[in-house]
């Protein structure tokens, strides 16, 4: 591991100093005044670790399943756009990585990188794609289709973005896509956000979603997405216990506890606040998972105990990717396990069923920011 990354904060902190501001700027923004960017890293403080001693935890295994698929640990990839902008291997290097660490990535549709390069560059990694539904639905099959083809694993489709959030450093800085990258699924520039027109005052992506991206989207476009494909469909971008009742009705396979990462609604709360009434809500008849600032270990091992299946990682992908290619990934990849291995030690937990609620207390105490 490189000498003087050793936390992802490193990553961050590294990774500001190489990109391009606008890029930078793009990967960390969250929506409008960012109160929920920011809570996202803070809620973990509020809950305590309870540790139980004296258990015998010279050995300790991690591994887990996602979605029917073997994982070396619950820390997986989440789907972030455009990750050339970050490294010229952009997301063939995250998918190398996860291969090497055995864990699993979820694919952006908005990638800058084809379905089918990814999957090329790690056969044997669990992949799953990322689908935004589009105005075009024929388009939108076609993504699934592909991502079956290529022996993608799951659908998670987003279901918090019919419009994109207003992310004021991309307003400021008429964020578009360099000219050498496209999003790489896409044929026509139109689609592929590379239009030559340009995209006016606004961040460019925003002009993108508005004009592509199909705001009509309804529970009924699940069962449609469930009746089109064999694979496991998860929803990712559910905050609320009501929503997940009506994902369980609608028939999916996994819900994602997901605000975006903070980048669509501000306001709204930090997801490891939001996951216990999801996980509530669904008793256990589906897998629950969450994202949104996981940056250390002790972060995973309060999300499981409070019922996620697994966790995924948005940002330290792209700050690791930024840092040092496919490298970088492995390296925050393998830091972040190494730390869950220990706080599930010092905790007291052999394996990943013995994390429970039972580990934490709400410390209302702690200040929120
Ligand atoms: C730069 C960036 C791009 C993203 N692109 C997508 C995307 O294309 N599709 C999607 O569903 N979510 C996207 N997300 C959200 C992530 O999948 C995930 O929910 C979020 O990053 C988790 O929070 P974290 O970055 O704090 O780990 C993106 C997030 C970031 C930071």
């Amino acid at each position: 591991m490189s000498d003087s990354l050793v936390c992802v904060s490193d990553y961050e902190r590294q990774a500001q100093r190489l990109l391009p501001k606008s890029v930078f700027d793009y990967y960390f923004s969250g929506a409008d005044e960012q109160q929920t960017l920011r809570d996202n890293v803070a809620a973990f403080a509020r809950w305590c670790i309870y540790p139980r001693v004296l258990r015998d935890v010279s050995t300790v295994d991690m591994s887990t399943t996602v979605l029917g698929q073997r994982v070396s640990m619950p820390i997986c990839v989440a789907a972030t756009a455009m990750q050339r902008m970050a490294h010229p291997d952009g997301e063939t290097a995250t998918a190398r990585a996860c291969l090497s660490c055995d864990t699993g990535m979820m694919l952006s549709s908005w990638a800058t990188s084809t379905i089918e390069e990814v999957a090329e560059a790690a056969p044997g990694a669990v992949r799953w794609m990322q689908l935004y539904i589009y105005k075009d639905r024929a388009l939108t099959q076609s993504l699934v289709r592909r991502a079956e083809k290529a022996g993608y694993k799951g659908i998670f489709v987003t279901v918090d973005t019919p419009y994109l959030g207003r992310r004021r450093d991309d307003v400021r800085n008429r964020f578009k896509l360099p000219s050498h990258l496209r999003m790489a699924n896409f044929e026509t520039p139109d689609l592929a956000f590379s239009s030559k027109e340009g995209y006016g005052e606004d961040s460019g992506l925003s002009v993108y979603v508005t004009q592509a991206i199909d705001a009509t989207v309804k529970w009924d476009d699940i069962a449609w997405l469930k009746r089109m494909t064999s694979l496991p469909v998860v929803v990712k971008g559910v905050l609320t216990a009501e929503d997940a009742k009506e994902a369980l009705k609608y028939g999916v396979d996994g819900i994602l506890v997901s605000n975006h990462g903070a980048r669509q609604l501000d306001g709204v709360p930090a997801t490891i606040d939001a996951l216990p009434e999801v996980v509530e809500a669904v008793e256990g008849k589906v897998e629950v998972f969450m994202d949104g600032g996981v940056r250390k270990g002790t972060d995973v091992l309060k999300a499981l105990a409070l019922g996620a299946k697994a966790v995924f990682v948005g940002r330290p992908v792209l700050w690791a990717l930024a840092c040092e290619g496919d490298k970088g990934v492995s390296n925050v990849l393998q830091l972040l396990c190494e730390e869950l291995h220990l706080a599930l030690a010092l905790t007291g937990c052999r394996s990943l069923k013995e994390v429970n609620r039972s580990l934490l207390r709400r410390s209302e105490l702690i200040s929120r920011f």
